[in-house]
């Protein structure tokens, strides 16, 4: 996940990432098999305009 840059960079970000904290090990905690439908390599992916 990005969350942008320069002077339209996420103003929410810090709220994210103290949510994501703990939100994510809770959810692999009571959810320990949770996997990808389909192998990495054959989730599309569009990297255009990042550096
Ligand atoms: C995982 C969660 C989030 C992700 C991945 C995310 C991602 C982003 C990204 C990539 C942008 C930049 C968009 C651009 O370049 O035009 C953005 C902008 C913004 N985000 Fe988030 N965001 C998240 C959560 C939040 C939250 C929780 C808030 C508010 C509480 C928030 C408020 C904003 C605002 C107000 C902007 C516009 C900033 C500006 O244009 O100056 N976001 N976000």
């Amino acid at each position: 996940m990005g969350f942008g840059h320069g002077v339209h960079a996420c103003l929410g970000q810090n709220v994210a990432r103290a949510e994501l904290k703990t939100v994510l090990p809770k959810l692999f905690q009571r959810l320990p098999n949770l996997r990808l439908a389909t192998p990495l390599e054959e989730v599309p992916m569009d990297f255009t305009g990042t550096d």
